[in-house]
């Protein structure tokens, strides 16, 4: 059975994997309806879908563990941006406040002796190794890039390769 401390915490960790899905979803649609901008579009799409499937294995847990995941209300997300670079840098601002958050919670776990849930959030410990890990090489790329137009064409062309294999 979850603490209700435990519980909170682990709802605002849904809010924030929901709000962080959103988030990708307006980068999706912004990259979208930019010329030439497929690999990008593609690559937020994808990313939005994976905050999701974050959000729901929350979920699931709280309600596997006798609490209940409860389906937040969710701010509309920036929907424009200035530039490619714009996106990225929140890209990753989003993934460091998303692992700030994590340990947060894995500290309070392990405070707890709620060793279950411990083991339950190392999932998420790793997966935020590689999100940051990705979101900080993508943003190295474009500020070797800067505006120069072949650049981005080759960045957009191969961001799915950087994705880690699921
Ligand atoms: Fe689920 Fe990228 O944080």
């Amino acid at each position: 059975m979850l603490s209700k401390s435990i519980q909170e915490a682990l709802n605002k960790q849904v809010a924030m994997e929901a709000e962080s899905s959103q988030a990708y979803l307006a980068m999706a649609s912004w990259a979208e309806i930019q010329p030439g901008l497929d690999g990008v579009t593609e690559f937020f799409y994808q990313q939005a879908n994976e905050e999701r499937v974050h959000m729901l294995k929350l979920i699931r847990y709280i309600n596997e563990r006798g609490g209940f995941g409860v389906v937040p209300a969710l701010e509309q997300p920036i929907i424009t941006y200035q530039s490619l670079k714009r996106v990225f840098e929140e890209f990753l601002k989003h993934e460091l406040a998303v692992s700030d958050s994590i340990n947060e919670l894995v500290g309070m776990a392990l405070e707890e002796k709620d060793f279950a849930t411990h083991n339950f959030l190392q999932w998420y410990v790793s997966e935020q190794i590689e999100e940051e890990r990705l979101a900080r090489t993508l943003n190295d790329k474009l500020e070797l890039v800067g505006d120069d137009k072949s650049g981005i064409y080759l960045f957009d062309r191969d961001i799915m390769l950087f994705r880690p294999k699921q």
